[in-house]
């Protein structure tokens, strides 16, 4: 079958899908997706235009992508506080790498949708039971009975909610002045320790405060000053289970494009790109900006096809590539895939995921992952983006705003026995609100440099153009 079947919200129906569960009732579920349909989509197809300029800055090495949020979102966990602290260190983060680096930063939300997961095993068995794995909240439950891991098609209603309620308090975070840089100091009020992480945002914050300051003395007026007031925050998620993306896809009739209202941005998995498959079918015809996970078992000429198959046109913004080896293997698989794409002229995002290449388990059999093991592989990235003339454009992080306890590392030195006491991740392990801060402080480092060297090739070739 070719790419060049026509593409509708169902082509994907016709091809093998990885990944999707088994519901035992078809019939209830297409009711569902039914019912879905005459739902509004979450987010407007202006919006995820925008996000498409924004991201085509990235790829022109004029902007940073900083995505990030939980593994998995949970029915469970699902509070104003915990979607308020994640939203505030994404934008911590961000002001510290917009400030560090004098880069404009695009935030992107894991949250709002972030419900289904992928497994690497279909079932799991405890103590000679054996039940269909947990595929995330959107899905089944998470307790390890049969009823709970049964999947349930009212799952993807409760969630489409949750997601609409998320997004809801997000606009209104961004907007309602919460996101102001002349709150900037209170965003760091309510950390519990003085962690060194807080304590160097709160210097920057007393900067920021400073140059806002003297803006106002020379006159700047509210008017000039109102980009500073709130903030633009898009969302994503894994797009993974289809029927319920097909169900929130709608065509757009002033321009005939078609969007997933589901979120902004989507991704495909590792486990789920097949170049024949499902997932990129379905995302190879909606209008959203989309990203491939890209892992050690791709090689370039796959990954010439994938872009071929989602961007034909080589438009800036359209791909991201999500880059998630691990800190041992990326130097031997990073380096062969950029020169590919730079070889066929391909102007994607390159984005770098330091979690899923590094996850391991403790002696006591915790899922962690090693805070310095991510930033060897962030550092990595840098480093071969810089030898290959490309433009390492974004980062990928699972993180939180609570005070969790799931990575160890960092300058507040969590170790393995430390891990049980908060470790509350539906799935993976996620950095907590200091280790994300304290990553952001070592990214922008990083970031200044790539500018600074970016800045002195810019410079050099318009003088050779000039003179
Ligand atoms: C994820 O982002 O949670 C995930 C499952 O990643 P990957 O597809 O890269 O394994
Ligand atoms: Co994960």
């Amino acid at each position: 079958m070719s790419s060049q079947n026509p593409w509708t919200p169902s082509s994907w129906r016709a091809r093998p899908a990885a990944q999707l569960p088994d519901y035992p009732d078809p019939a209830r579920l297409a009711a569902v997706e039914a019912r879905l349909k005459r739902c509004p989509p979450l987010v407007f197809g202006g919006e995820v235009m925008a996000l498409r300029q924004q991201l085509a800055r990235v790829a022109e090495g004029k902007a940073f992508l900083l995505q990030g949020g939980d593994c998995a979102e949970s029915f469970a966990e699902f509070h104003p506080d915990t979607i308020r602290d994640t939203f505030r260190v994404i934008l911590q983060m961000a002001v510290v790498l917009t400030f560090a680096a004098a880069c404009p930063v695009v935030k992107v939300g894991r949250m709002a949708g972030q419900f289904a997961k992928p497994r690497s095993s279909a079932t799991e068995t405890r103590g000679g039971v054996t039940l269909p794995s947990y595929r995330g909240d959107i899905i089944n439950g998470i307790e390890f009975d049969a009823d709970a891991r049964t999947p349930d098609p009212e799952r993807l209603v409760r969630a489409y909610h949750q997601a609409a309620a998320t997004l809801n308090h997000l606009r209104a975070l961004s907007h309602g002045g919460y996101a102001g840089l002349d709150e900037v100091h209170r965003w760091n009020l309510d950390y519990v320790a003085h962690s060194p992480a807080a304590e160097r945002f709160e210097d920057l914050a007393g900067r920021i405060g400073e140059a806002l300051d003297f803006m106002r003395a020379c006159g700047l007026g509210a008017d000039e000053m109102s980009a500073l007031r709130g903030t633009e925050f898009y969302t994503s998620h894994e797009c993974l289970l289809l029927g319920y993306e097909e169900a929130l896809t709608r065509r757009e009739p002033e321009t005939g494009l078609w969007i997933d209202g589901s979120a902004h941005f989507l991704w495909c998995g590792d486990r789920t790109r097949q170049i024949e498959g499902a997932h990129l079918e379905f995302l190879r015809g909606i209008a959203n900006p989309v990203a491939v996970k890209v892992g050690p078992s791709m090689t370039p000429d796959e990954l010439l096809r994938v872009i071929d198959r989602l961007d034909p046109a080589n438009e800036p913004g359209r791909l991201t590539l999500i880059c998630r080896f691990g800190a041992e293997r990326i130097a031997r698989h990073l380096p062969p895939l950029v020169r590919a794409a730079k070889r066929e002229g391909r102007c994607v995002v390159w984005s770098s995921d330091p979690m899923h290449g590094n996850t391991v388990k403790t002696a006591a059999g915790l899922k962690t992952r090693r805070f310095d093991r991510l930033l060897e592989e962030v550092r990595q990235f840098f480093a071969i983006h810089r030898a290959e003339g490309s433009y390492a454009g974004g980062i990928h992080l699972e993180l939180t705003g609570q005070n969790v306890t799931e990575c160890t590392g960092g300058a507040m030195a969590i170790t393995d026995e430390a891990l049980a006491s908060r470790y509350h991740t539906h799935c993976d392990p996620r950095l907590n609100a200091d280790q994300s801060l304290e990553m952001a402080f070592l990214l922008a480092e990083l970031l200044k440099a790539e500018r600074q060297t970016l800045g002195a090739a810019r410079a050099s070739s318009e003088e050779a153009v000039g003179g």
